[in-house]
């Protein structure tokens, strides 16, 4: 895998010139902090060397090389999931390509639901700790030293500094925010009502289908993770009606300008 990730590096290093120290993944509806990046260079997943090729049509993903405020930063617009198919080493094949491309700092958000019932749909949450529930880990396997341990710590994850500076940025910009912890499970199926409870009373404040094996991954790799969740929905049990994708992806397009303010802001101060 190393030679791999070295030749989808040399790859990218051959195509761009930029070279970012922070990477941003956009969650479902979140696409909208591409008009925002400035010199964009676009490069389409399928063009790139050994990266994940998406099966599902009009799914296609890019990495979008630029500026944000001045500041060199490279987004991936669309990611890999778990319930599409992909094995785990495929979800977080980025993160390792990150890693040597000279990625410090990864802003990872997503679309979730909300298991804390002070939240609202519309609410960012920045996350501070997660649950791993899909009963896997994307660092199973032989391991190459050359990346990380092999019994990575996680008691910092997500990074407190840049917490911090993310709340600072959000107390400037009159942006409210939560904060809290996600849990990521599998899906595709959402949650039911009964999973939901127990979810709750195992300490998560936002459930989502993401973000937990590329923050796992990123940890292990040395990358500091700032993470926001945009809750688009009350969890199973607490909303009064069915989810539905559209209506995840309404919310969160609706939520995203403030998202989309907030991280511009952010990258400035990294
Ligand atoms: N559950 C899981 N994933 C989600 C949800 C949810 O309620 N909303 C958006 N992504």
């Amino acid at each position: 895998m190393f030679e791999k990730v070295l030749e989808t590096t040399q790859y990218l290093e051959n195509r761009v010139t930029n070279r970012p120290k922070i990477a941003i993944i956009l969650g479902s509806g979140l696409g909208g902090l591409v008009d925002y990046v400035e010199n964009k260079v676009v490069i389409p997943y399928k063009e790139i060397p050994n990266f994940p090729v998406s099966t599902v049509a009009g799914h296609a993903g890019e990495l979008v090389f630029g500026t944000i405020n001045g500041v060199e930063v490279l987004v991936m617009k669309g990611r890999f999931h778990y319930y599409e198919g992909y094995n785990m080493k495929q979800v977080t094949y980025p993160q390792y390509v990150f890693k040597q491309f000279g990625i410090e700092t990864m802003i990872v958000s997503n679309a979730a639901g909300g298991a804390n019932k002070t939240f609202k749909p519309g609410t960012l949450m920045i996350i501070n700790d997660h649950i791993n529930f899909f009963g896997t880990s994307p660092l199973i396997g032989s391991n190459d030293e050359r990346f990380g341990p092999r019994f990575p710590d996680m008691s910092e994850t997500y990074n407190k500094e840049l917490i911090e500076k993310a709340k600072e940025v959000a107390g400037k910009l009159d942006i409210e925010y939560r904060e809290g912890v996600y849990l990521g499970s599998s899906g595709p199926a959402y949650e039911t009502a009964a999973e939901v409870t127990m979810m709750m009373r195992m300490g998560a404040d936002a459930v989502g289908m993401s973000t937990v094996p590329e923050s796992i991954v990123a940890n292990y790799l040395g990358i500091k993770i700032l993470g926001i969740s945009c809750i688009t929905n009350m969890a199973t049990g607490i909303a009064t009606k069915p989810h539905s994708h559209e209506e995840v992806v309404e919310i969160a397009n609706q939520t995203g300008e403030k998202f989309c303010k907030w991280i511009a802001e952010t990258v400035k101060e990294l």
